[in-house]
């Protein structure tokens, strides 16, 4: 196929009235991810030299979401009165190139797909159509615009409101993306006039091309999902479902196991590499990526995090902000929170939080403990229950461990403190001051032993 010089109008303007939310629907998001940008990433799949999106009604939220993407094709066209999808056209025809070809879609259809899109382009082109309509047969066409044809020719689209009893039988319908020649569809949109509802409707335009004997042709969309376009809130919801459902499909296919689906919330924005086990009860959210064999375990919150291969992540655990390194193992019950840094073959334990610190290489942080700005090394081990005690009441400060210390017990850092390379502290120890490389500190009041000792007795 040659390379076509393709416009696409993305129908924006609508007041949403029966969303009832006081917001245009297009911004409305599904699991995350509004209805603009989703169907704007598809039809940037296309190619467009030029997506014309009309905005009206509250048009700084629509323009706002649709520039979040950054993309440099986007032009805006104002419907000041949203008197129906014909006059939105209308309005946009202004702006496309006359040697194009245009596409018009309705903008609050998200689960539409570059591959429909691009079959009813080559069905468009192979038949050298003059107007091509997506339609599709349903066994329930409430709503949607029938489909009306006159020995197998597409003649004209009658709306739900104004179809007869007969009319309403009819199972063929209109999936709201229409493909025209762009100089046709400029001069022939001048031509539509109000219907009885007093609103110029796009699908009037069929009947335009019928009586000047245009050739109108149809492309079959199989899958009804696709063209779910959403008016109120049920749709809505029903979005989400199927949304989760693409999603796990998606996942099936790079190896991902998802046990438990429905209790299962990533958003759109992370990033998931191929072969991850994911349990019951996550969140995933932000800019967060996992990389490939991965385990996480269940009932786990993770934001705005990188999750190296390799490693798993046990239950109860939260990572805000921080990165994890290849074949750690965190949890159960860690708390990791924002500027944590592990490197490669860590051990972050239960009841450990960390926080503004890096901890080296095969370094240990097993249980119990409170690692806050500190700069970790290489094979450290720090015994149950130590703690970095950063805070001084008035500010924060830095507590350094070099490589293979080892921490006994419930070892209290009190920061500014530097731990020198291969030192060792006893258990129970509490240094203020810095220990040089290759010692032992030790604060540990010298151990009596009383005999024959006894316990008062207890009043009676
Ligand atoms: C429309 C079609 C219907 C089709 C259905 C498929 C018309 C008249 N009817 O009905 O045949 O089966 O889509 O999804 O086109 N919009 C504007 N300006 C307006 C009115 C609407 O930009 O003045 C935008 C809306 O924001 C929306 C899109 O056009 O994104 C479609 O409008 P909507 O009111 O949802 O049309 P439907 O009644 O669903
Ligand atoms: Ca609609």
């Amino acid at each position: 196929m040659p390379k076509q010089n393709i416009n696409i109008i993305l129908l924006c303007a609508g007041k949403s009235s029966r969303m009832g939310l006081n917001v245009p629907k297009v911004i409305l998001k599904i699991n995350g991810k509004s209805i603009l940008s989703r169907t704007l990433e598809t039809i940037q799949k296309v190619n467009p030299n030029k997506i014309i999106i009309v905005v009206g009604y509250k048009k700084e939220m629509v323009i706002n979401e649709a520039m979040k993407l950054g993309y440099k094709n986007l032009h805006f066209v104002t419907q000041n009165n949203q008197n129906g999808t014909g006059n939105a056209v209308k309005i946009a025809s202004k702006k496309i190139s006359t040697n194009s070809t245009s596409i018009v879609l309705n903008g609050d259809t998200p689960f539409i797909s570059d591959e429909i899109i691009n079959n009813s382009l080559k069905t468009f082109i192979r038949n050298s159509a003059d107007l091509l309509l997506a339609t599709s047969s349903l066994d329930d066409p409430t709503d949607y615009g029938r489909i009306i044809r006159q020995k197998n020719k597409i003649i004209k689209i009658i709306e739900e409101k104004n179809c007869s009893k007969e009319e309403k039988k009819i199972n063929e319908v209109n999936c709201g993306l229409y493909i025209f020649k762009s100089k046709n569809l400029i001069t022939k949109i001048k031509t539509l006039k109000k219907n009885i509802k007093k609103e110029y409707y796009l699908t009037d335009m069929v009947e335009i091309y019928s009586n000047d004997r245009k050739k109108i042709v149809s492309y079959n969309v199989i899958d009804k999902e696709r063209f779910l376009n959403i008016n109120n809130t049920e749709e809505l919801y029903k979005a989400h479902e199927i949304d989760r459902k693409y999603f796990y499909y998606e996942c099936l296919k790079k190896d991902i196991t998802l046990t438990d689906p429905s209790t299962i919330h990533i958003s759109p924005s992370v990033k998931l590499s191929k072969n991850i086990k994911v349990g019951s009860n996550v969140i995933i959210e932000g800019q967060s990526s996992i990389e490939s064999n991965v385990e996480i375990v269940g009932n786990v919150y993770i934001k705005d995090s990188v999750i190296k291969s390799n490693s798993i992540i046990k239950p109860f655990v939260n990572i805000i902000n921080s990165k994890i390194g290849t074949n750690s193992q965190i949890g159960p019950f860690t708390n990791l929170r924002p500027s944590t840094v592990l490197k490669s073959n860590t051990k972050i334990g239960n009841f450990v939080e960390i926080k503004k610190s890096t901890i080296g290489d095969n370094s240990k942080v097993p249980h119990l403990s409170y690692i806050g700005d500190t700069e970790m090394g290489s094979n450290v081990n720090v015994g149950a229950g130590s703690i970095t005690c950063n805070y001084d009441g008035f500010e924060k400060h830095k507590t350094v461990i070099k490589d293979n210390v080892f921490l006994g017990s419930d070892t209290k850092l009190v920061a500014p403190i530097i731990i020198g390379k291969e030192s060792t502290t006893g258990a129970g120890t509490v240094l203020s001051k810095d220990l040089p490389d290759g010692s032992l500190g030790i604060t540990r009041v010298k151990e009596k032993h009383l005999p024959n000792w006894k316990r008062k007795p207890k009043k009676k």
